[in-house]
């Protein structure tokens, strides 16, 4: 199991939280992006504290136009952007874009939307993120209706031999985990349940282990 971990929500600075979770074994960082357009929240800078981190990006855009955002992160090299279906450019014109900037797609896929809409992207896309929270605000409970979702991505990945990376996002916690596990996630994104504790590895720990 694969952890990124979502500094959105954090009892620390935004330097200390990044430099905590630089000193755990998750995988990437998760970088909320809000433009307060397609969410109601927008995002403080964060470029420049980012810059400084080694892990990998795994940026996560909740932005109506994304494509002005991508260009904007760019050069912190992200593995992953992920951005929406509902979003107000041209999809398939974003897609275009990352891949031929050589950054991973992910497409996000929240509790209210049909399945039915990503299926022509399956094929093409590196990762789908399924929204156990709507987006928005972290430390929000997680969605048992997730699961179902996790599940038939994962049914469709097997029958198809698609190649994306079942992301789940929002409330994982150490209970969940199994329950996510078991539906087929190969990756999970943690927020306050690790940023808002005292020891963040070995909250990351207990999600990998
Ligand atoms: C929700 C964000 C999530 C969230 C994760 O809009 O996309 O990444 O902040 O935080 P927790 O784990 O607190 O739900
Ligand atoms: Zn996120």
């Amino acid at each position: 199991m694969q952890v990124a971990v979502s500094f959105l929500k954090s009892k620390y600075s935004l330097d200390e939280t990044l430099s905590k979770i630089e000193d755990t074994s998750c995988d990437y960082i998760h970088v909320d992006v809000m433009d307060g357009i397609y969410v109601d929240n927008k995002t403080p800078q964060c470029k420049e504290s980012l810059s400084k981190c080694v892990k990998p990006l795994d940026i996560h855009l909740m932005c109506a136009y994304p494509l002005e955002y991508i260009k904007y992160f760019q050069d912190l090299k992200p593995e992953y952007i992920t951005i929406h279906l509902d979003i107000k450019e041209d999809l398939k014109k974003v897609i275009k874009f990352l891949k031929s900037n050589n950054i991973k797609v992910g497409l996000a896929l929240k509790l209210d939307q049909n399945l039915q809409d990503l299926e022509p992207y399956l094929k093409i896309c590196d990762q789908i993120l399924v929204m156990s929270v709507s987006p928005g605000y972290g430390g929000q409970p997680f969605q048992a209706e997730a699961l179902e979702m996790i599940n038939t991505l994962k049914s469709q990945k097997d029958n198809n031999n698609y190649t994306y990376t079942i992301n789940v996002d929002g409330g994982i916690n150490e209970e969940n985990i199994k329950q996510v596990i078991s539906a087929g996630a190969d990756m999970v994104v943690s927020g306050s349940y690790v940023c808002m504790s005292q020891d963040y590895e070995e909250k990351v720990e207990s999600l990998k282990s």
